[in-house]
């Protein structure tokens, strides 16, 4: 009978197995009047594993023996979901031997009780073995909430690096690119041919931002040589090809991995697949596949761009250009995935022509 007055009603799943259902109603009426509502019972083992998973009980009040299953077999069955979910077995038996309590204990009871049983004592366990739950979800709740805040941190954090990381590449190129949309579209492009090379997720997104410091040794060029409207003479052509080393000083001996990315993506984005390129005459792979990405890349901006020094090119002198530099300047696998996918890389620089950075 459950207890009218809703003060008194208890929180609790219980589930009762038990064979006998004398016990089971005993159990039953002690529970209810005790203020517990809405347990479930069963008299036939078999049946425990399928309510266990429909139920989820907290509690599970266990007899040994019973036809088909025993209470050790039935534990065997809840095994697997004891990994995973905490719930409490209070054994009822009135087998007292210490060799089936430590094989009890040893498949997982928390607690017995003693047949015939003494109403007080079990309601005392019940109520024991539900407060340690409860303090069990707590903890489990605490712990999901300290990793989300975890993960949202590390995220703000990535965040804060990204962004200062395209502030200061902004910073770099704002002599000759005011809106900040060449390392946008750098980024861009450089993920998406880091997609088509067989990287995933975050690491083409490390590569997009790491490419954007690409010229961040730009900020050492003077503006006479940087912003010079015609061809440069060769010692100011020599001085222009510092900004690799300037870059990759800016950026050495970091312990973050962006960072390191951007380091070699500043040294090598000017070396050549054929090696005469600069400043280390690296070839082939010797030079870093960031290098090889954003060496392609950077060239079919800058060509279709207009500079100081040049008119925009045509999209299709330009795909010719990238076509005939394979080997020599660029990598050719990566010259024929750029060129195979080239409507992604067009979309890309129709897309962030006259957008602010945001
Ligand atoms: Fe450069
Ligand atoms: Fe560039």
């Amino acid at each position: 009978m459950i207890d009218k007055n809703k003060d008194n009603q208890k929180e609790g799943r219980i589930l009762i197995v038990d064979d006998n259902l004398a016990n089971v109603k005993l159990l039953e009426r002690v529970l209810s009047l005790s203020g517990y509502a809405g347990m479930r019972t069963v008299t036939d083992p078999r049946e425990v594993l399928g309510i266990y998973v429909e139920y989820k009980p907290e509690i599970i009040l266990l007899d040994i023996n019973m036809p088909h299953l025993d209470g050790f077999q039935v534990l065997e069955q809840l095994k697997e979901a004891r990994k995973d979910d905490y719930f409490s077995v209070i054994m009822i038996t009135a087998q007292s031997e210490p060799a089936n309590r430590m094989r009890a204990l040893d498949l997982g009871v928390n607690d017995f009780i003693g047949k015939p049983f003494d109403t007080t004592e079990v309601l005392m366990r019940i109520r024991n073995m539900l407060q340690i739950r409860k303090l069990h979800q707590q903890v489990l709740e605490q712990n999901r909430h300290l990793e989300n805040r975890v993960e949202e941190r590390t995220r703000e954090l990535l965040d804060l690096q990204i962004e200062l990381l395209t502030r200061l590449a902004r910073a770099a190129e704002f002599r000759d690119d005011d809106t900040g949309n060449h390392i946008v579209r750098i980024g861009r492009y450089v993920s998406a041919l880091a997609k088509l090379t067989g990287d995933t997720g975050r690491s083409c997104e490390h590569a997009g931002y790491a490419s954007m410091m690409h010229d961040i040794g730009k900020i050492g060029i003077p503006d006479d040589i940087l912003m010079k409207p015609g061809p440069l003479t060769d010692s100011e052509w020599e001085l222009m090809k510092t900004h690799t080393d300037i870059g990759g000083d800016i950026l050495s001996n970091s312990t973050h991995d962006i960072i390191r990315l951007g380091e070699a993506v500043a040294r090598s984005h000017h070396e050549w697949w054929n090696g005469t390129g600069y400043p280390d005459s690296l070839s082939g792979e010797e030079i870093p596949t960031i290098g090889r990405i954003v060496a392609i890349c950077d060239v079919f901006d800058a060509l279709l761009s207009t500079r100081p020094y040049k008119k925009p090119w045509h999209l299709d002198v330009t795909l010719e250009t990238i076509r005939r530099k394979s080997g020599t300047q660029f990598d050719p696998d990566l010259v024929a995935k750029f060129l195979d996918n080239s409507k992604i890389f067009i979309d890309i620089w129709q897309s962030f022509q006259d957008k602010e950075i945001d």
